[in-house]
């Protein structure tokens, strides 16, 4: 008898229904107000100012199940979606309300029904959040990593790029990242502000809607921030740690033979890693929303390749092992069709082109497409967690 193969969406978002009423009540970004009847959604800085329409796909579970049904998904791996807590100043509501979402959120994901034939998975896991904000003691991250542990279906957490102010290389984080890298904790790196500050200049006058924060500030935005943390030495230090990258990690694959070159000729720089940093890229995980089966099949290469990068000795070249460090996603329910299409092209096109790398055997697809989540989260082992 064959077993059926798993579909596992591990970048699949929402905003729990008391995380959408904390924004409705706010009256400046980021926030859900109502424009003719119609519910809108404003959390870049640099967007419109119209934000965009917002609805039950974000906050209602029937509606990610549907979803997850639509397109023959049989488990997601949901995470409240940007900014998270970012904006709240006062540490006390933000430890708060990250414990209040994060048992909601366990809440969600148990009384979800069960996988057809697999009898202990559930179809809908998720990624805490911490209360990363500035001003937060270490003790109460440390806390609240202690909390999700505790929470079987909750397999790891998401966070933004800027830690408690000053993004992931700050040293204050060390005990966190020490706490992370002891656990099965998965760290879902995710990013959210974009080109930040710079972003008025860069994105020029001409109107262009969210293509160049989505396209290119967020994907910059998490490059930036993952080769800061590895400057900073926290793979050498912790190399147990676990971090998925959004959006197949950016611009990281494409650069991180300059980044390797830059490192080298750079007196201030060239001692302080363990390793080349192309060997980190091969100990990160990617999600495989790239769109497009060039772009797929360069990730794992690049990942794969990385391999021959490390200081220990005999370490060879693996390209073949990349794919098993990608993992499938869809962003729902952000990407939405504009037409009235049933099925949603971002969810299509992420498939598409996993299906269509030339080199990946039926079995490197199947990994993709959930293999590898079900062995990296431990999807169904809940009591071992
Ligand atoms: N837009 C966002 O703000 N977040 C996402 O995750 C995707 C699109
Ligand atoms: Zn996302």
């Amino acid at each position: 008898m064959s077993v059926r193969q798993l579909l596992v969406d591990i970048h699949t978002h929402c905003y729990l229904p008391r995380y959408a009423a904390f924004l409705r009540q706010r009256s400046f970004a980021p926030r859900i107000f109502t424009r003719n009847q119609e519910e809108r959604l404003l959390i870049l800085d640099d967007e419109p100012l119209s934000g965009r329409p917002v609805g039950p796909q974000y906050w209602d579970r029937d509606e990610k199940l549907k979803f997850m049904d639509l397109h023959n998904i049989d488990v997601s791996i949901v995470s409240t979606a940007n900014p998270w807590l970012d904006f709240l100043d006062k540490p006390s509501t933000a430890s708060q309300l990250a414990n209040e979402l994060n048992e909601d959120l366990e809440n969600y994901c148990a009384t979800s029904p069960g996988v057809d034939g697999f009898d202990t998975m559930k179809r809908l896991y998720g990624f805490g959040l911490l209360p990363l904000i500035k001003g937060i003691g270490t003790e109460d991250l440390l806390q609240t990593v202690k909390h999700i542990t505790g929470l079987p279906h909750l397999k790891g957490i998401i966070m933004g790029t800027r830690g408690i102010g000053k993004g992931l290389d700050d040293p204050a984080l060390e005990p966190l990242w020490e706490a992370l890298s002891n656990t099965k904790l998965v760290v879902f790196l995710h990013p959210h502000y974009g080109l930040g500050s710079g972003a008025k200049e860069a994105w020029g006058d001409q109107e262009n809607g969210h293509v160049l924060p989505l396209a290119i500030g967020f994907p910059v935005e998490t490059t930036t921030a993952i080769t800061r943390l590895i400057l900073a030495g926290v793979y050498d230090r912790h190399p147990d740690l676990k971090i998925l990258l959004a959006h197949s990690g950016g611009a990281l694959p494409q650069l991180s033979s300059r980044i390797a070159s830059c490192i080298s000729h750079d007196p201030l720089v060239s001692s302080r890693l363990k390793h080349d940093a192309r060997y980190y890229v091969s100990r990160l995980y990617y999600d495989a929303v790239n769109y497009g089966p060039e772009e797929m099949g360069f990730v794992a290469d690049v990942i794969g390749r990385g391999t021959a990068y490390s200081s220990i000795p005999g370490a060879r070249e693996d390209r073949l092992v990349g794919y098993k460090r990608m993992l499938f996603g869809t962003d729902h329910p952000f990407f939405p069709p504009l037409g009235k299409e049933a099925k949603w092209a971002s969810v299509l096109e992420n498939l598409q082109a996993i299906d269509e790398v030339q080199r990946w055997e039926k079995e490197h697809k199947n990994a993709v497409r959930g293999g590898n989540a079900i062995e990296l989260f431990g999807l169904g082992h809940e009591q071992g967690k």
